[in-house]
């Protein structure tokens, strides 16, 4: 059955560096070691496309030749939201690119009676309501999580949320954005669809695991 969601919300992040680097990312035989260097380039990528639109001011430049007026950021200022624990694994990613970002970490966990995800752990920047967040975490599957994650964030007053992730899954996709209109999506790839264990197909496995070699 086909899933449809709101593509307009979506943004695939399909450069041939990307693709080429996923193709390694998916294959079972990649080691630890190297499935971490590249969800960490991935992220940079994701990051890179997810910023496109960050707002700009006028700044007066004296190169050694003249003084010309130039661009820089308006100085908006972007928290990393990663969720726990995959999620770790983009940060160094974006971090290349804005270095002076705050990490705000979000942990979720699925209630083992009601199996609805909650937080079990939260330590958010103290103005996170006065920043563009980044919220990281490299597999939208069902999307309870990154849901869980966001109106999280706009309890707290966040107004500007982007959903960054390497692998979306169509369900992923279809339910994020119904549940929230204004969240814009970032992936690296849009599998086929989920399996009955909720992992995506074809995919990469759990991502969790590859990151930190717990397989
Ligand atoms: N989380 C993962 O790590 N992998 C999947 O395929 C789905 C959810």
């Amino acid at each position: 059955m086909t899933v449809t969601y709101d593509a307009s919300r979506v943004t695939l992040v399909d450069h041939p560096l990307v693709q080429h680097k996923l193709s390694i990312l998916r294959d079972k035989n990649t080691g630890t070691n190297q499935f971490r260097q590249l969800v960490r380039e991935l992220a940079l990528f994701d990051g890179y496309e997810a910023m496109r639109d960050l707002p700009m001011e006028d700044v007066e430049v004296e190169t050694p030749i003249t003084t010309a007026t130039f661009k820089q950021l308006a100085g908006k200022k972007l928290a990393i939201v990663p969720i726990l624990r995959a999620g770790l694994g983009m940060v160094d990613g974006i971090l290349d690119l804005v270095p002076s970002a705050r990490v705000g970490h979000i942990g979720m966990e699925r209630d083992e009676v009601t199996h609805e995800p909650h937080e079990y752990y939260c330590k958010m920047p103290k103005d996170i309501d006065q920043r563009i967040c980044l919220v990281v975490d490299p597999m939208l599957a069902t999307g309870g999580s990154a849901e869980m994650a966001i109106s999280y964030l706009r309890e707290r007053g966040v107004k500007d949320i982007r959903m960054l992730c390497i692998v979306a899954a169509p369900e992923g996709l279809k339910s994020l954005t119904e549940k929230d209109p204004d969240v814009h999506i970032y992936t690296c790839a849009i599998d086929d669809h989920l399996n009955e264990a909720a992992y995506i197909v074809p995919g990469l496995g759990d991502a969790g695991d590859r990151i930190y070699g717990t397989l």
